[in-house]
């Protein structure tokens, strides 16, 4: 049963999340207020590689953890003895990116007597949306875009999440990423593609999209990739130019996302929609979604960029309501790469 958890003495959480390419920890009180919140990324290393490498992350969040994890204490002018509780995300993600973190929240735990809990990266992601000062309440709809996941979730409480609908092949970061490269952006594709597409104009050029059949809320962007790599052949010999193609491919990619949220929301009876992930951060995705709710009467919330991509005070938050919820987990806790939500 939910408690409030500062009746529990869980206040003061800190958060720790390894799962991909940044090392983060962050401390957040009553799972609302960012105390701290460091974020030392890879992307530098990773970038020259056209992507992820997971030995070389593994590798760089050893050397990163202790340092990142001591920055985020003095940040928030805290010792280990202000901390109530330790959350951890172990999973889903890169086995061996999950187990520095888990193994090292595991060792803190057990040195210092204080309680830990591992949680599933995409509900961190969920709750940046309760670090924006301006709570979201239930029931809501829930747009999960990430770089490996795409789902549409109903919320009805902080223990009710049911997955309404999921991609069948790419995630859309995925999507942005695979676009960025044949497009010959570089990594990650979800920043440069949005920066690029502010300069060009949706429509020059035309890119298919993916409804896929009547009634579902499922997605599929792997089509979508397809028909990027056939127009950047005919670049040069048709009236647009790479900027034209970023701004239809965003469109492309939004008008989906916001056509199957807003139907779930008019089928489903809700009038609120939380976006959350990396994806939550391009720019067209969230005014789209703005302009939809506007003409729908459905209130739409995201966080703010830097909280939609991966950090630790997202992971803090959603512990601190594991925690209340009387989730806790022993020594036994261990990563889990395609931990489902
Ligand atoms: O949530 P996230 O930081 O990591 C995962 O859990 O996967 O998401 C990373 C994904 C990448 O595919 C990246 O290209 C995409 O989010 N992304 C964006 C933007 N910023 C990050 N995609 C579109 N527009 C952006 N502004
Ligand atoms: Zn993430």
């Amino acid at each position: 049963m939910w408690k409030e958890p500062m009746i529990l003495g869980l206040d003061v959480i800190l958060g720790i999340e390894t799962s991909c390419d940044e090392t983060a920890a962050a401390v957040v009180e009553g799972g609302a207020r960012i105390l701290s919140n460091v974020v030392a990324s890879q992307v530098d290393v990773h970038a020259k590689y056209g992507g992820v490498v997971p030995e070389i992350a593994s590798r760089r969040h050893l050397e990163n953890i202790v340092p990142v994890t001591r920055e985020a204490l003095d940040r928030a002018g805290l010792d280990l003895k202000g901390i109530d509780g330790i959350a951890v995300t172990c999973g889903p993600g890169l086995a061996g990116a999950l187990l520095v973190g888990v193994c090292f929240a595991k060792a803190l735990s057990l040195s210092t007597g204080i309680p830990l809990v591992g949680v599933n990266h995409l509900q961190g992601h969920v709750y940046a949306n309760w670090l924006t000062g301006d709570p979201p309440a239930f029931p809501l709809i829930c747009l999960v875009v990430s770089g490996g996941h795409t789902d549409l979730l109903l919320i009805e409480g902080h223990d009710r999440v049911k997955i309404i609908g999921r991609t069948r092949d790419d995630a859309a970061g995925e999507a942005f990423d695979k676009a960025a490269r044949v497009m010959g952006l570089g990594y990650p594709g979800g920043p440069l593609i949005d920066r690029l597409a502010q300069k060009g104009r949706a429509g020059r050029v035309r890119l298919p999209r993916a409804y896929l059949e009547e009634g579902t809320y499922d997605f599929s962007f792997s089509g979508l990739k397809t028909a990027v790599v056939h127009a950047v052949e005919r670049l040069g010999r048709e009236k647009w130019g790479l900027e034209d193609l970023a701004a239809e491919f965003q469109e492309a990619v939004a008008e989906v996302l916001v056509h199957k949220t807003m139907a779930a929301c008019q089928e489903l009876g809700v009038q609120r929609v939380i976006l959350a992930g990396g994806v939550a951060a391009n720019s067209r995705l969230r005014t789209s979604m703005t302009e939809a709710g506007r003409r729908y009467g459905v209130c739409i919330a995201f966080p703010p960029p830097s909280l939609c991509t991966d950090n630790a005070a997202m992971i803090a938050a959603a512990g601190y309501y594991a925690f209340a919820s009387g989730h806790k987990s022993g020594l036994d806790l261990t990563a889990c790469a395609d931990m489902p939500l």
